[in-house]
């Protein structure tokens, strides 16, 4: 823990310049240990004689800072010498920057950094330098760093010296906790694909992949160069550089170079981006000049698939993608437009493919703390957290991230503590929805609520919304009222697993099936009957997933869902005796589908179905994105059907493994594999002719399924 309370501030206001705050350290003997402790209100970057301590970019991260700011505490013993300098440089990040601007009590909290350095050495004494106010405030170089809109950096700006630090004392009750997230690092690094000029006349440059991150200059320049650059996802349908998608967000990037050779990348800030356009640049500058360099949460990699069908595959390499730049230390809807939100419900909806994709216990983890720390009295929990835009409300779907993230974790992880951690939380909630409906064991709400902006989003972005809205057709207390079933069945089993008295819940949850299947008998959309289905709520299993079935063909074999419905889409029809409709959904080429996304370039996950239409023209740029991962949830349904590797339901963490394929001719074949806690389970099948031949290797006592027929083995490799 940090011991130092004094957080200090430069003693006059720099406006967007970012400060540097500087102390001098004398070490005169012989260095056991070495730790460096740093916090800010802001984003921060240590150096110790010019040299980078640590790799966190953005840090201290993103918490709800009101009751939660992390510090990191690095070993900086390699880095010391006898004369040293410590500098830390504050940027602006989540806390000042225009993304927490709705929330000023948060927001207009002065810039201020905390640090604690503890020198121990070998002859048993010790030398602690902590921020006070006898460390010197200078300018950087940065004249301009935010999130949103990007960073210009001066290479030939003066320095100057401000003065002495001051101690600010209203900041040191800032709740200080350790570091509970994963770092948030560089990764990839992208070389561009072309540079070209747009029939606009525009100068280009296509990294052939849309990620989150930034570009890093290394180039040979005179002084007073400059490089500005702007940031699009897509080309319109001319051909031409677009980003009015990004809304608000001015994206730029204007680094002004001193003489030589030099690199440079932002400090404080990240683009969501495919494309850069050169407003300005010197001649001379060749596209070696350019790299993009993925940021994101350092997560181990996990679940590994390929199939027989190189479309399917580009899909889940954008999945990919789109999970990368979005868990840049809170799970975000987007991270390129004005918003890039810990939406709750995009969260939830992905839960699952992140966990399959990667490691996400501790990235998740953490920001379950947030959510935690965000719940409200009366149990309701905003749609964003961080709730930075200070949403009062709390939708269906989307606060139910509160108990389906923990349970999804713990089937992963088969970690009992995530159950203990968050089972009042996920109590709380359950309890909000038994309070707030019109209709007791239902969650149903005024009219006034349903609308677009009230109190719940529906099956956002379904198709069958009425031309231009954003809510679908499925009928809203029906989608809430499913969810209350659901929340409700998972504090059931979460309870049952701690040993916690549930029997309430039981009762509840009986009464919210009953009472869900004598009003929402007659289903009329395709993510009614999902919901229906998936969740247990008909029965008439057999007609619901005729119905289903029936719709989706009526559609010529095409999906009408939205959020809520896409994820569970084909596990309610594979579970019900249509795998191969929902392998023709997996496979439909034509709008709307994931593949049709494929077919028209995609290299992420869009937000909208018909994000690029066929003719060429885009979703209107009000929300629209095309690095959006909520579809990309079609992605555990590959790991967990199609290849079948799942966790066994009675024990969690892949204790005990289902290996249950399902194989389709078309996709052709299926390898995938994933590390679990307990080892990697590997699964792969191909059709040799119309003969299925499977390959299955479990680390532990597996219960292998095929062709409906079950078998019981212990660790071990297996050919059917
Ligand atoms: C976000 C979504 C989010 C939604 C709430 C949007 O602005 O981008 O992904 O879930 O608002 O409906």
């Amino acid at each position: 823990m940090i011991k130092n309370t004094y957080w200090i501030c430069p003693p006059v206001d720099t406006g967007d310049v970012c400060p540097v705050f500087s102390k001098s350290v004398s070490v005169d003997k012989v260095v056991e240990t070495a730790r460096l402790s740093v916090s800010a209100v802001g984003v921060y970057e240590a150096r110790i004689n010019g040299e980078r301590v640590g790799d966190f970019i953005l840090a201290p991260g993103c918490t709800s800072y009101r009751t939660r700011l992390q510090y990191q505490t690095y070993d900086v013993a390699d880095m010391l010498k006898c004369e040293n300098t410590l500098e830390i440089c504050l940027g602006k990040g989540w806390y000042r920057g225009r993304i927490s601007a709705s929330d000023a009590e948060i927001n207009k909290t002065p810039g201020a950094v905390i640090a604690e350095l503890i020198i121990s050495y070998t002859d048993g004494t010790k030398t602690i330098v902590a921020t006070d106010d006898t460390w010197t405030v200078y300018t950087s170089r940065i004249l301009l760093s935010d999130i949103y809109d990007g960073e210009t950096y001066d290479s030939t700006a003066e320095t100057r010296e401000l003065g002495r630090a001051v101690i600010n004392a209203d900041i040191s009750k800032s709740p200080l906790i350790p570091q509970e997230g994963e770092y948030v690092t560089e990764h990839e690094r992208i070389k561009p694909v072309r540079m070209f000029k747009t029939p606009k006349g525009e100068r280009v440059i296509d990294f052939g992949q849309n990620t989150a991150g930034y570009v890093t200059l290394e180039l040979d320049a005179k002084e007073g160069d400059r490089i500005v650059l702007s940031h699009a996802e897509i080309l319109d349908g001319d051909g031409n550089f677009y980003n009015a998608n990004y809304r608000g967000a001015k994206a730029k990037l204007e680094y002004i170079c001193r003489g030589g050779h030099q690199t440079y990348r932002p400090h404080f800030t990240f683009f969501g981006f495919r494309y850069i356009r050169l407003d300005e640049c010197p001649d001379g500058v060749t596209l070696d000049s350019f790299t993009a360099t993925a940021l994101y949460s350092g997560m181990k990699r996990t679940g590994r698939i390929t199939t027989g069908n190189e479309k399917v595959n580009k899909l889940y390499e954008n999945t990919l993608w789109s999970q990368r730049g979005n868990f840049i230390d809170v799970p975000t809807d987007c991270p390129q437009r004005d918003e890039r939100m810990g939406w709750l419900g995009d969260a939830q909806m992905f839960a699952k493919t992140a966990c399959y994709n990667y490691d996400v216990k501790k990235f998740l983890e953490k920001w379950l703390g947030d959510l935690r720390a965000e719940q409200r009295a009366n149990g309701s929990v905003p749609d964003t957290v961080p709730n930075f835009w200070l949403i009062p409300k709390s939708s269906a779907a989307w606060g139910d991230a509160i108990t389906v993230i923990p349970w999804q974790l713990y089937l992963f992880y088969g970690d009992k503590n995530i159950l203990k951690q968050n089972f009042d939380a996920m109590k709380k909630w359950v309890d909000y929805i038994t309070n707030d409906t019109l209709e007791e064991y239902l969650w149903t709400s005024t009219d006034d609520d349903k609308k677009l902006w009230g109190k719940h989003y529906g099956d956002w972005l379904a198709l069958d919304a009425s031309y231009g809205s954003y809510i679908g057709a499925t009928d809203i207390d029906l989608i809430a009222s499913a969810f209350y079933a659901h929340s409700t069945d998972i504090v059931v089993k979460a309870g049952k697993t701690i040993g916690e008295d549930v029997a309430e819940y039981e009762r509840l949850y009986d009464n919210i099936v009953s009472a869900f299947k004598k009003k929402y008998n007659k289903l009329q959309t395709q993510t009614e009957c999902v919901l229906a289905l998936y969740f247990g709520l008909t029965d008439d299993r057999e007609e619901t997933a005729k119905q289903l079935c029936d719709m989706i063909e009526a559609n010529g074999n095409r999906l009408m869902t939205g959020f809520v419905g896409t994820p569970y889409l084909l596990y309610a029809l594979c579970e019900n005796g249509y795998a191969k409709t929902a392998y023709d959904l997996l496979l439909q080429e034509e709008y709307p589908s994931w593949l049709y996304e494929v077919d028209h370039g995609a290299t992420t996950i869009w937000e909208h179905w018909d994000g690029i239409r066929d003719d060429g023209t885009l979703w209107s740029a009000d929300m629209n994105s095309y690095n959006h991962y909520a579809y990309g949830s079609v992605v555990d349904w590959l790991y967990s059907v199609a290849a079948g590797i799942r966790p066994a339901a009675e024990s969690a963490g892949f204790k005990k493994v289902v290996i249950a394929p399902v194989p389709d001719k078309r996709l052709g074949s299926m390898s995938a594999s994933l590390d679990t806690v307990c080892g990697t389970v590997r699964s792969s099948w191909r059709f040799d002719g119309d003969t299925v031949r499977y390959e299955i290797e479990t680390p532990t006592d597996a219960t292998i399924i095929i062709d409906g027929k079950e078998h019981f083995v212990p660790k071990g490799t297996y050919v059917f």
